[in-house]
């Protein structure tokens, strides 16, 4: 696309012309971030647990994308670099008075300044949201990356630093575009058609002194370096084994004696105390006589104890460890699986091949490592 001139527009009253001022890369890097933020927070937001593995890839596109518009604020051509548009703070406050008071002074070709405050933000909102969500990821969910590097206690201060910072995201995108539609009231331009064409009309004798073209060699090359070195760390990283998910022998006795009735509970779904005295009271098993031979109760009952949630550190593990003391038996009695199950309806517990609620198999694909993992959830069809 060349700077042709249009200054036949109809709407022409100053003498002006376009000029090329976002280059492709810049306005293809603006255009994906919008499309891995909207992906980012329906499937963070709406829809249902099982579309992790989609937002976890905007989470990875989003870092790339980021990494990549550094680099070529450094290489870009000149409007994508950010030294075009770091100003002064004192710059920044009178440009936002223009703005509030729909006063325009100053014609800004690149950003202008209260758009480049926004855009520095964004960048750091954005790695503050991606590094804690590979935090949260790895020591929630025992996935990704930091799986064995990161404890559930990290995620947990992880996720709500990733839940705070997206609220403030959605308010700066919201803030973002009324500031375009502001800036487009005052000058009259249209900044999405810029952003998408590259070309924005500017008074006649605005035009840059210099006109720095892209090093896309150069950018290309540093990008590379970048991620040879930040995906060998990752890739280390990811070496290790997930933290706090043990290697379980199966059980032969445990499988065949207490899973007559219903699945082998993983043991890690359960404190020691309450496998202890589950144990201990068989023949009232929630109603069933359930007793077993001596023998087979001893050896139960060290494989439970062995395994019991305090052994692990998975977010099942973490969460079922505090029972309601009313039922220090259930799983499906303690407020974090209420919670997490409310919005199921009790026709959906009934359908085929689940039948109970107790029955975790039945959707969670992977209940056997005690992982469940989202993506591994799959509630079978009616009918
Ligand atoms: C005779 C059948 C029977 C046998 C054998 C049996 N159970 Fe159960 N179990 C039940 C019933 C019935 C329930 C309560 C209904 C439900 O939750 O599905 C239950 C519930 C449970 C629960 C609570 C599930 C929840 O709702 O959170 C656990 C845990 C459990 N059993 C473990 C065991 C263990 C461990 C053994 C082996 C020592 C065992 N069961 C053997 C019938 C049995
Ligand atoms: C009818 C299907 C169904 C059954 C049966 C079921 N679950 Fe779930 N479970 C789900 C769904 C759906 C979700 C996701 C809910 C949401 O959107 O937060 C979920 C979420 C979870 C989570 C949270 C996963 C995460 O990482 O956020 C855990 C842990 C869990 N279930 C454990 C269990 C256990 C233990 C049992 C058996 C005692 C069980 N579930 C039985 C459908 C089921």
């Amino acid at each position: 696309m060349s700077d042709t001139n249009t200054q036949n527009n109809k709407k022409t009253k100053r003498e002006s012309r376009m000029v090329k001022v976002w280059d492709l890369p810049t306005r293809a890097f603006h255009w994906s971030l919008v499309a891995m933020v909207f992906i980012g927070l329906v499937t963070g937001y709406i829809a249902p647990e099982w579309w992790m593995g989609l937002h976890i890839w905007a989470g990875y596109i989003t870092v790339t994308l980021l990494v990549f518009r550094l680099v070529w604020g450094v290489f870009g051509s000149e409007y994508a670099r950010l030294e075009t548009f770091t100003f002064s703070f004192s710059h920044i406050i009178s440009h936002m008075k223009e703005i509030v008071t729909l006063r325009p002074v100053r014609h800004y070709i690149g950003h202008n300044p209260s758009g480049a405050v926004m855009i520095f933000a964004l960048l750091l909102v954005l790695s503050i949201i991606t590094v804690s969500g590979l935090l949260v990821l790895g020591g929630e969910e025992n996935q990704g990356p930091m799986a064995g590097a990161a404890s559930y206690a990290v995620s947990e201060i992880a996720a709500p630093i990733h839940s705070i910072f997206v609220v403030l995201l959605v308010i700066m995108v919201v803030l973002h575009i009324g500031g375009v539609i502001l800036e487009g009231k005052i000058t009259g331009e249209n900044l999405v058609l810029s952003m998408i064409t590259g070309l924005k009309r500017v008074p006649e004798g605005t035009a840059p002194l210099v006109h720095r073209q892209a090093r896309p060699l150069a950018a290309i090359l540093v990008t590379a370096t970048f991620f040879a070195i930040g995906g060998s760390l990752l890739a280390a990283f990811a070496t290790m084994p997930p933290s706090g998910l043990n290697h379980l022998e199966p059980n032969k006795v445990y499988e065949t004696d207490c899973g007559d009735c219903h699945l082998p509970y993983h043991p890690s779904l359960l404190p020691a105390k309450s496998w202890e005295q589950m144990m201990a009271t068989l023949d009232d098993h929630f109603g069933e006589d359930a007793t077993l031979g001596a023998d087979s109760v001893n050896e139960i009952t060290t494989y439970l104890v062995n395994n019991a949630a305090e052994k692990w550190d998975t977010e099942a593990a973490n969460r079922f460890k505090n029972i309601d003391p009313e039922y220090p038996m259930q799983i499906t009695k303690t407020s974090y699986w209420i919670r997490k199950h409310h919005e199921i309806s009790p026709e959906t517990f009934k359908i085929k091949g689940v039948g109970v609620k107790s029955n975790c198999g039945g959707c969670h694909t992977d209940h056997y490592t005690g992982r469940f993992d989202d993506q591994k959830i799959k509630i079978p069809k009616a009918k």
